[in-house]
């Protein structure tokens, strides 16, 4: 199938267009042997000498349609010279439409280009566009567009040239322009060149696992499935993914109440992910595995050592990790360009970064892809190196554990510790409570992996953090942790 519309699939079908209808009947109208294209249901092809219109086998040339030089959404786009005053002549934008007519809608004498049903414009040194109403939108983020190509705006953001789509989203990253000057110029005549070679350097990520059904878990499959995919989340026993399930949609209904997304998106995403208990079966058909089981390194060995069999050669191997190293993980595998780190913030629906991890082995095309992955889910990308920690967690957690240390040595009670660096600091949750928040367990394992590996006494575990997990006192997950928690 190349294309879907109107309830039935598009399809090449023995070198002609054709379709397949919803009980899986083929149908090759007649006369479609001409056919080039397809859209929206129709078939422009060439009939004798004018572009014309053949759906179920029944011509409909469309008069005047010489001068069609696209076509889309049933409507063939022509640019329309017209005399002015008599004499200056000055080209429009406007549709011919099946039955021959020509339509010009207002205000399209400002387009300088067409795309699906739009016309492109300038406004005010912004693009913009104009629908057949005479509408203008400004899509989100296209204030810094310098230039416009194929229904996608290119958009320097932070040194980076990116294409914005009308959503406001980046449909990708330009690289091989980066360190061309005049965009707007060479625009034009590279924009098919670097569209071909985005495509081929990340793969679009529309399938994924997650191994791991806890609150990390939980959250990488809401976001995603969120954002279109189908997730399938894993984990032991079917008791812990009910509850993973009910949370992801306790959170989403969050989002329904704050109206930041609607019922059907809600109802949408749940019915993305699949929750299974067989690993290999899981990852068997998918393009990227994120795990998200608890930090501990010799688990994660051995879940890398099962993805590796299991998980088709091409897929990515990615790691929420907190603090182990993405080259060893890598190094568990026979795929190490295509193991990458993929670090999420808790609560993962809310927190905008994801580090970014590239081990010293991971290719350019599996950190394109999970780049260009984490942009498509709405958060920004940083990237760091491969260290201990990374950037976040090794500033994070002895801040943290030096507020346990406080509190140990008496200097103040938990409340008060977060009370100082909240309104002193402007923090929005204070240490501890921040700490119960991750888990205390959580903050344990990577204080001991930044003590370990980076062999300094200031990384040292403060014991009470220590005597804490002993006492099963983990945070919000247990109920009780610097804080009490009521059960929900
Ligand atoms: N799912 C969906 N939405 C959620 C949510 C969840 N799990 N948790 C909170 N929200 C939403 C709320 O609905 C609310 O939405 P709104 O802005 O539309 O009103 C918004 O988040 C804020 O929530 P609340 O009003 O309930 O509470 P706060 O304003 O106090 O914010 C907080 C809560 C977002 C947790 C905020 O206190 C915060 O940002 N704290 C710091 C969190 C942090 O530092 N996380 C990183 C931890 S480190 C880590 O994860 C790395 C690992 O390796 C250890």
């Amino acid at each position: 199938m190349l294309a879907f519309s109107e309830g039935r699939a598009a399809a090449r079908l023995d070198g002609q267009w054709g379709f397949t209808d919803t009980t899986g009947r083929r149908i090759v109208p007649s006369q479609y042997e001409q056919v080039f294209a397809y859209r929206n249901g129709y078939t422009p092809g060439y009939a004798k000498t004018a572009a014309g219109l053949h759906r179920s086998g029944r011509p409909g040339v469309a008069p005047a349609y010489e001068a069609v030089q696209d076509f889309a959404y049933g409507l063939a786009p022509v640019a329309v010279i017209q005399k002015v005053l008599g004499a200056m002549r000055r080209t429009r934008w406007g549709f011919i439409d099946v039955r021959g007519e020509m339509v010009i809608p207002p205000q399209f004498t400002r387009a300088l280009a067409f795309s699906e049903g739009l016309a492109a414009v300038r406004v005010e040194g912004c693009w913009g566009y104009i629908d057949r109403e005479g509408y203008l939108m400004i899509p989100p983020r296209y204030e810094q567009a310098h230039a416009f190509q194929h229904g996608v705006a290119l958009v320097v953001e932070k040194g980076r040239l990116l294409y914005i789509d009308r959503g406001g989203a980046c449909a990708g990253r330009a690289r091989p322009l980066e360190s061309v000057s005049h965009i707007s110029y060479v625009l034009p005549l590279l924009s098919s060149i670097y569209v071909v070679s985005i495509r081929k350097a990340s793969m679009e990520i529309s399938t994924l696992a997650v191994i791991g059904a806890g609150t990390m878990g939980q959250g990488i499959a809401h976001v995603a499935a969120l954002h279109g995919r189908m997730v399938r989340l894993v984990d032991v026993s079917e008791d812990v993914l009910q509850r993973a399930l009910q949370t992801i949609e306790h959170n989403l209904e969050r989002q329904v109440k704050k109206e930041r997304i609607t019922a059907t998106q809600k109802e949408e995403a749940l019915s993305r992910i699949v929750p299974l208990t067989d690993l290999e079966a899981a990852v068997a058909e998918v393009q990227l595995v994120i795990e998200a089981v608890p930090e501990n390194p010799d688990l994660k060995a051995q879940v890398f050592e099962r993805l590796d069999r299991a998980a088709p050669p091409e897929a990515i191997l990615a790691s929420n990790t907190s603090s182990i190293s993405i080259t060893w993980l890598a190094a568990r595998t026979q795929r190490s360009a295509q193991v990458i780190g993929m670090h999420f913030f808790n609560p993962v629906p809310v927190m905008q970064l994801v580090e970014i991890v590239r081990g010293l082995e991971t290719s350019d095309a599996t950190y394109e892809t999970i780049y260009h992955l984490a942009e498509a889910l709405d958060k920004t990308p940083v990237t760091v190196n491969d260290a201990p920690g990374f950037v976040s967690n090794r500033v994070l957690m002895p801040m943290i554990n030096e507020a346990i240390y406080c509190v140990m040595e008496g200097v103040a009670t938990p409340e008060d510790v977060d009370r100082v660096m909240k309104l002193g600091m402007n923090h929005p949750m204070g240490p501890l409570a921040l700490a119960d928040l991750i888990g205390l367990d959580v903050c344990l394992g990577i204080m001991e992996v930044l003590h370990r590996e980076l062999g300094e006494d200031k990384y040292r575990p403060c014991p009470l953090l220590r005597k804490m997990v002993a006492a099963g006192r983990l945070g919000r997950k247990t109920g009780r942790g610097f804080y009490e928690y009521a059960s929900n």
